[in-house]
Order: C-alpha cells, then structure tokens, then sequence
C-alpha cells in the first residue's frame, strides 16, 4: 500500500466524533501531523486555531481547511511556540472569539539528529527551546484558561524516542522524554481540576521531518519499514485519529497516558538483529 493509499484508507476508517461549538489550538499545524490533526478536529465541527512559524504553510493550511469545512473557524498565528507573550495573546485573542478554549495539541517539534560528540550546544538549545520548552510554554497558557473554566483537554505529541531510545538523537530523546513527565506532572496537578492531559508518542510518520532526514541520508526508510513489525510507517492521520480520541470526552477516565502509536516498533525486541 503506498503511503497516499494509507492516508486515504485512514481518513476513510475515521470516525469523527461530534465536536461542533468546541475550539482548539494545534501548534506546528501548517504541515505533517499538526495539519492533519487540525483537519480531523474541524472535521469533528470544532473551530481550530493553527499556530506555526511557517507563514505560507499557514496560508496554505487555512485556505484547505476552511474549503473542507467551511462551518467552522479557522483562525491562524504566526508565533513561536516558546515565545510566552505571543502564545498569551494568540490563546487569549482565540478564546474570547469562540467562548471557550477546549483543546489544545502541543505538536511543534523539530529533530536534532546528530552523533552526541558532534552536536553543537545551539542544536541542543534549540531542540530544548521548541520541543520542550514550547510544549510547557503552551499547555501553561492553556492550563490558565482552561483550569479557570473548568474543561479542557491537552494532547502532547512526544515520540516513540521519549520512551525508547536511539543513537545520534540526544536532543531529540532528551526533549521528548521530558515531554512524557510534563505529560504526567500536568495530568497529576489539573486532575481535580476538570484538565485531562495525554500524550501520543508516535513511531516514524510519512512527513516533510521524515522525508528531510532522509535526504540528508540521516535515515534509511526501506530499514525503517524492515524494523517495523506492521510493515509500513504510519500516516500523519494514524496520529491525528488518536489525538481525537484524546481530546474528546470518550477518554474521559484517561489522564496522564501517553499512547505509543508506532506499528510495533518498540514491542520488538528483536529488531535491531532481523
Ligand atoms: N514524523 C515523524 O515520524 C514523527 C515521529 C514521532 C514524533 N513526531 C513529532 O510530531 C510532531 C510533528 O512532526 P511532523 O513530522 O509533522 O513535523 P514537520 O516538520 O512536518 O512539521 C512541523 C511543523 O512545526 C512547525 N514549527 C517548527 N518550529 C516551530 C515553533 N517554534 N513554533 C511553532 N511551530 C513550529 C513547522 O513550521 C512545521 O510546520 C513533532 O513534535 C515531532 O517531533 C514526528
């Protein structure tokens, strides 16, 4: 099955929750995962906010959404995930527009592949200021509105590399091993407070951070798929049906999960010798 073929499949295999009248911010959505989930939660009715860096990503992410789902807002900002004066804003402005402030899934991330003795201090900064920071950053905004109405929902996107690790990825399994505490220490402390937090730790993932890894030759994909006991990478959309189930009230009993959505990758421990 080619990788346009699954998408398609899992779109298809979908059920999208009815989510009408809620709102949701989805961070790093002008591409790869963050799009497809901002896609699946307008598609379950609810009004998104997409926050990137990227502006024509953004553009681009607006213009489909709003074609496929045109009953729902679709609000975008240009701001940085760890910048804490922007995300303020950009969450306020979002949740005085719609009434309330439902969801939000920290996705924005970026890799740092690298052998340790080679990286440089400023790729780890930078891996710790994105993936780290920018997730704590977010779901502290978010926390203040959401603990003050009592309802909300925050998915964190961590890694299969926040559980398992992996050589030339300090940065990257460092960052996303700090996103699976945050993950719990958040559940643990907004649990009486109506604030459920989860996390999803996906495996590889057909998308621009994949396909840029392997031009860089950083990453072999036939060995990638070899590795992995289904047989085939996941879609951003695998992702995107998990972070639904996450955020709507059918996992109301779950908090402080983070969920490894990796084909088998890392039940195998055999698969570094096969
Ligand atoms: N693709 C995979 O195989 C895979 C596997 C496991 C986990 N993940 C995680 O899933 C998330 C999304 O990955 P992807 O493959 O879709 O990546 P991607 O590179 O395709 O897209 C990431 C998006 O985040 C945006 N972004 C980067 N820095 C930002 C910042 N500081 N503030 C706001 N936006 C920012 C980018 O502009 C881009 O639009 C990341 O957290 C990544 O670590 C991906």
């Amino acid at each position: 099955m080619t990788a346009q073929t699954r998408e398609t499949d899992v779109v298809a295999r979908a059920a999208y929750p009815d989510l009408r009248g809620r709102s949701g911010v989805i961070t790093g959505a002008g591409r790869g995962i963050g799009l497809a989930i901002a896609l699946s939660m307008a598609r379950s009715g609810m009004h998104v906010q997409l926050v990137d860096v990227d502006d024509s990503a953004l553009a681009e992410a607006q213009e489909l959404i709003t074609e496929l789902c045109p009953d729902v807002e679709v609000d975008v900002a240009r701001v940085s995930v760890s910048d804490v004066a922007g995300i303020a804003d950009a969450f306020g402005r979002f949740a005085s527009t719609t009434g309330s402030f439902d969801v939000l899934v920290n996705n924005a991330g970026i890799a740092a592949n690298a052998p340790s003795l080679d990286l440089g201090v400023d790729q780890w900064r930078r891996a710790v200021d994105v993936n780290l920071t920018g997730t704590f950053v977010c779901a502290q905004a978010a926390g203040r509105l959401m603990v003050r109405q009592r309802r909300g929902t925050i998915v964190n996107i961590a890694s299969m590399f926040g559980v398992a690790a992996a050589a030339d990825r300090a940065a990257y399994c460092a960052t996303k091993a700090g996103v699976v505490a945050l993950t719990k220490v958040l559940a643990v402390e907004w649990a009486d407070r109506g604030v459920r937090v989860n996390g999803i730790g996906p495996g590889y993932i057909g998308t621009d951070l994949v396909a840029t890894l392997v031009a860089q030759s950083r990453l072999d994909i036939e060995a990638v798929r070899r590795r992995t006991p289904i047989g085939h990478l996941g879609a951003a959309e695998d992702v995107a049906n998990l972070a639904l189930f996450l955020a709507s009230d059918v996992s109301g009993n779950i908090t402080g999960q983070v969920v490894i959505s990796d084909g088998g990758w890392t039940a195998d421990g055999f698969g570094v010798c096969s």
